[in-house]
């Protein structure tokens, strides 16, 4: 079953701007789709309507099998969740552990089953012992680790995150990377790191207000046209690899992780550790 499906949406902001145009896109239950383009591009638009918070101006959108209306868009927005780019658009409760349980309290849960799946998502999350802090004291890959972390309180089927590693250092960025490695549920996640894209997602949409691209990131990299058009900037060993094979008149698909492009030295020039 699909569990997003957008048929010729377009969504137009009440001032007129219209962000969105004629998008067709369906994702399936465990698909993990990322979402890239340029600043204005849409993305955060797409997954305001992905999660039911704006309906579209024009065309279909069905959530779970269900179409997004007025009327259904609250049952809709169970089954989603989103992190927001910005921390600070979600965190808003005085101690980090109510922040985390406000979803499942909101959802009216017993007292132990709220207990149990906050401690869960604050373990998963890496942010035990953060129970009795003041969220908006926290630094930016703490308050996303609160962010997620109430996502994963509410555990819905979809998990929404509008780049969740923008700014983060190094570590933090692996440490979302890993959390998010670990998860089951169908993930779309807005990124302009396309390191972070190739290891978490198994196909693309590349979005600049239609969508110019859908589908897996090999055909992406190869494809001039859309990285220009979306102004997209491969990893810089990818970026290594391209030089050296247009030097050597090699060719080859740019490689997409570290161990890929390994494999490509070791085919075209040596096979032997030390080095002949
Ligand atoms: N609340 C708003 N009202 C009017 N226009 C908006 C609003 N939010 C975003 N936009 C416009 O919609 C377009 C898409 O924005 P956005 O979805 O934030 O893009 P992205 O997340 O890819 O950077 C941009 O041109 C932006 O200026
Ligand atoms: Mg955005």
């Amino acid at each position: 079953m699909d569990v997003l499906r957008l048929e010729r949406v377009g969504y137009r902001y009440p001032d007129g701007r219209a962000a969105l145009e004629d998008l067709n896109i369906s994702i399936r239950a465990g698909d993990r789709v990322a979402l890239v383009g340029p600043n204005g591009a849409g993305k955060s638009t797409l997954l305001h309507l992905m999660a039911g918070l704006y309906l579209p101006s024009t065309g279909k959108l069905s959530i779970m099998g269900v179409e997004v209306t007025r009327r259904s868009a609250e049952a809709a927005r169970r089954h989603v969740g989103l992190l927001f780019q910005d921390p600070d658009d979600q965190i808003f409760m005085p101690s980090v552990w109510e922040d985390v349980a406000f979803g499942p309290m909101n959802y009216g849960l017993g007292e132990s089953e709220v207990k149990q799946r906050v401690q869960e998502a604050m373990h998963m999350t890496g942010i035990e012992g953060f129970e009795e802090r003041v969220p908006h004291r926290l630094s930016l890959g703490e308050k996303k680790r609160v962010a997620m972390a109430g996502l994963l309180a509410m555990s819905p089927d979809i998990l929404l995150l509008d780049e969740p590693t923008a700014n983060l250092d190094p570590q933090g960025r692996r440490d979302f990377v890993d959390v998010l490695d670990r998860r089951k549920e169908t993930i779309v996640i807005a990124t302009h790191d396309l390191a972070v894209a190739f290891h978490l997602a198994d196909k693309v949409l590349v979005l600049k207000r239609s969508v110019l691209y859908d589908g897996g990131f090999a055909g992406l990299v190869q494809n001039e046209a859309v990285l220009q058009e979306a102004r997209l900037e491969l990893p810089s060993f990818s970026r290594l690899m391209q030089s050296w094979a247009k030097e050597t008149g090699k060719s080859f698909r740019p490689p997409l992780t570290v161990q890929e492009a390994l494999e490509v030295l070791r085919n075209n020039y040596c096979c032997r550790g030390d080095g002949h």
